[in-house]
C-alpha cells in the first residue's frame, strides 16, 4: 500500500495553519511561490524576539551563548533532514537564488576560465540562469542547455551529448517550478562526474515536496529556501561538499566569517561560518529547524506521494475545461506542480477570476521565461499543491476555471 497523507491527516494539519482559520476562504494553490505557515513555526519566532534575543557568536553572556547553540542546532537539523555529512556543509543563506549566487561568485571565479562549458536545462528557474550568466559573460565561459522532450521530461540524450569536451558545470533543478517534472539527479550527477564536471542542485522545488539524501544523490552544491518548506522567508541553505567549500574563498566579508584580522590581512572562519558574514537571520533560522520538525512528523515519502496524488487528480480533472493546454505530462516523475493555459485567455485574467473565487494561484513566467519560449507561449497559469491541500480545493479550481471560460468565451 501507498504511503500517503490520508484525508483525517489534512483536516489536522490545516489546524496547524492560523491562515486556514480565520473563518474567510482562501484556497491556496500557489505553493511554488511560498508555502503557508504552520504555529509552531510562527510561535517558534515569537518566542525567540520575546523570549530569548541575542546576537550569535559573540556575547560571553547567557542569552547570547544559548542563541548560538539554538542557531547552530538548526544548523544540524537540516544537515539530518538531507543527510549532509556534517553540518559543516551547512551555510545558511538568504533563499535559493543566494545559495547559486554564492556558488557562481566564489567557486565559479576561482574555477571557470575562457572556454569552459557550463551546462544547464532548459527548465531551469532563472535563479539557476542568471548567475551563471553574469559568470560566463565575466570569465568567456559558454552555456549550453539539456532539452526537455514535449512531455516536459529531460532529454538525458542531449545533456549526455553536451557532457564532452570542457564541462565544468552542471546546474540543474531538482524539480521544474513550471512542468512539476522530477528530475533523475542522482543518474545526472554521476553523469556529470564521469565527465569531470561537478554539480549543483536547485533543491527550490525539491527538499519541501520528497526525501532529499545528498551523500545518495552525490552532488557538489544543493541550494533550498526555508520559505518554500514551511519556513519564515530570509533564510535558505547552500549545502556543499567540505572539501569544496574549504577550497573556496569567501562570498561576503565581514564579521563572523573571519578567525581573525589584522591591518594588513585576514584569516577565515570555520566551515559554515566563513561563508556566514555579519549577523545572520537568527531567528529565521531556529524557526526553519522548527519547520524541519514539523514536515519529519508527517513523513517526506507520505508528503510526496499525497502532492503526485494531487497533481494527477488535478490533471485528470482539468480535462473538463474546454480549450485547455496542460504543460508537461509525466505521471510518476512529478511533483505537486500543474501549468496551463486556457486558450484565448491571458493567464492573469485567469487568475483574477480565480482570485474572484479566493483562489490563489501564480500567472505569468513563473521566473522562467526560456522554459515559456520553449513551451511556445509567453506565459502560463500555474497551480501548485502542498499537504494542506485537498481534492475539493482542485475541483473548485476547475469550477473557477470554467467560469473564467465562460466569461472570456
Ligand atoms: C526551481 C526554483 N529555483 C529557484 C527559485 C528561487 O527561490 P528564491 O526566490 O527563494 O530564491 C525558485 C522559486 O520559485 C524555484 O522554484
Amino acid at each position: 500500500m501507498t504511503e500517503t497523507l490520508k484525508f483525517e491527516d489534512i483536516i489536522n494539519i490545516r489546524k496547524d495553519f492560523p491562515i486556514f482559520n480565520t473563518g474567510k476562504k482562501l484556497i491556496y494553490l500557489d505553493n511554488a511561490a511560498t508555502s503557508q505557515k504552520p504555529s509552531i513555526v510562527i510561535d517558534a519566532l515569537h518566542f525567540f524576539y520575546s523570549k530569548s534575543n541575542a546576537n550569535v557568536h559573540r556575547g560571553i553572556y547567557t542569552l547570547s551563548e544559548e542563541a548560538t547553540i539554538k542557531y547552530e542546532e538548526a544548523h544540524k537539523k537540516v544537515a539530518g533532514f538531507i543527510n549532509a555529512k556534517s553540518f559543516r556543509e551547512i551555510v545558511f543563506v538568504r533563499n535559493t537564488t543566494e545559495a547559486i549566487n554564492l556558488v557562481a561568485y566564489s567557486w565559479g571565479r576561482k574555477n571557470i576560465a575562457k572556454g569552459d562549458v557550463i551546462i544547464l536545462s532548459q527548465m531551469e528557474h532563472h535563479s539557476n540562469i542568471v548567475p551563471w550568466q553574469l559568470l560566463a559573460r565575466e570569465k568567456g565561459a559558454i552555456i549550453k542547455y539539456a532539452e526537455i522532450d514535449n512531455r516536459g521530461k529531460l532529454r538525458i540524450e542531449s545533456l549526455e551529448s553536451l557532457l564532452k569536451g570542457k564541462v565544468k558545470l552542471v546546474a540543474i533543478t531538482q524539480m521544474s517550478n513550471v512542468l512539476g517534472t522530477i528530475n533523475p539527479v542522482k543518474k545526472i550527477t554521476s553523469m556529470a562526474h564521469k565527465a569531470g564536471a561537478i554539480i549543483l542542485i536547485d533543491g527550490a522545488q525539491g527538499v519541501p515536496h520528497e526525501p532529499t539524501d545528498v551523500q545518495d544523490i552525490g552532488c557538489d552544491f544543493y541550494a533550498f529556501s526555508g520559505h518554500k518548506m514551511l519556513g519564515p522567508t530570509g533564510v535558505g541553505v547552500l549545502y556543499g561538499k567540505k572539501e569544496i567549500l574549504n577550497d573556496m574563498p569567501p562570498f561576503l566579508g565581514g564579521g563572523d566569517m573571519i578567525k581573525s584580522v589584522s591591518f594588513e590581512e585576514a584569516r577565515w572562519n570555520d566551515l559554515p561560518w566563513k561563508f556566514e558574514a555579519g549577523t545572520p537571520a537568527i531567528a529565521e533560522g531556529i524557526a526553519l529547524g522548527v519547520a524541519i520538525d514539523y514536515l519529519k512528523s508527517l513523513g517526506m515519502t507520505k508528503i510526496r506521494n499525497y502532492e503526485n496524488e494531487l497533481a494527477l487528480y488535478a490533471m485528470d480533472k482539468l480535462k473538463d475545461v474546454n480549450d485547455i493546454e496542460i504543460y508537461g505530462h509525466l505521471a510518476e516523475e512529478r511533483g505537486g506542480i500543474v501549468s496551463f493555459n486556457l486558450k484565448d485567455v491571458h493567464p492573469h485574467d485567469v487568475a483574477s477570476v480565480l482570485s474572484s473565487e479566493n483562489i490563489a494561484i501564480r500567472a505569468g513566467h513563473h521566473c522562467a521565461q526560456p522554459l515559456h519560449d520553449r513551451l511556445g507561449v509567453s506565459a502560463s497559469s500555474r497551480a501548485s499543491f502542498y499537504i494542506y491541500n485537498t481534492t475539493e480545493e482542485i475541483d473548485a479550481l476547475v469550477n473557477g476555471l470554467k467560469k473564467a471560460r465562460k466569461i472570456y468565451g
